[in-house]
């Protein structure tokens, strides 16, 4: 979905091990988010990914996914949803429990955020097992969303995520760690 670029992201990208558990390499895109230039890019790349798939709503995944989600969808010029962690939303939710690279957790939306049956891209910074965004693609067809898509800064490739998302719609990562 994306055109090429003459930018490489991943001059952006700080490694740092053993966060926020012994054995993590966590991959910190702060620099990138930081740098107008590298970030400009970023979310210009994403906004193709949208060119492609024509979301009527940006779902974004607390914390990190808002931060890309509110991004892209004033840049697109459609509306954003929170996905957020527990006892978070004051409306009526739906949630689900799920797992991820270092713990587990739970997912909420708004019952009626979706209702419409509007067609959703679901964003977050990073995809590592794929537990946080396969719970929010549950989440989203729970509420009556149709997924169109799911668009990440980075993947962490050889955690398989990818096979654990729906198949059917556009997977687009702008860095991908083998
Ligand atoms: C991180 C990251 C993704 C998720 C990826 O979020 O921002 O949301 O983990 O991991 P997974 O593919 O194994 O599920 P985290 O839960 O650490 O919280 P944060 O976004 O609030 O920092
Ligand atoms: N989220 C889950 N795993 C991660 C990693 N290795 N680096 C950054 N964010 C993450
Ligand atoms: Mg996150």
């Amino acid at each position: 979905a994306s055109s090429p670029s003459s930018i490489d992201l991943r001059t952006w990208v700080r490694d740092i091990p053993d966060f926020p558990k012994p054995g993590i390499l966590f991959r910190d895109l702060t620099p990138l988010m930081r740098d107008p230039q590298g970030w400009g890019e970023a979310i210009r790349l994403l906004a193709l990914l949208c060119d492609q798939v024509q979301p009527d709503l940006i779902v974004g995944i607390e914390s990190r996914g808002f931060i890309v989600g509110t991004a892209l969808a004033t840049t697109t010029g459609v509306g954003f949803v929170p996905v957020r962690k527990p006892g978070k939303l004051p409306g009526a939710v739906i949630g689900v429990d799920y797992s991820l690279e270092y713990g587990t957790d739970r997912l909420e939306i708004h019952s009626d955020a979706l209702a419409g049956g509007q067609r959703v891209l679901i964003v977050d910074d990073l995809l590592a097992t794929g537990g946080t965004a396969a719970a929010c693609s549950e989440l989203v067809h729970a509420a009556g969303g149709q997924l169109c898509g799911f668009g990440f800064l980075a993947e962490l490739a050889a955690l398989e995520g990818r096979s654990r998302l729906p198949q059917e719609h556009p997977i687009e990562s702008l860095i991908i760690y083998s």
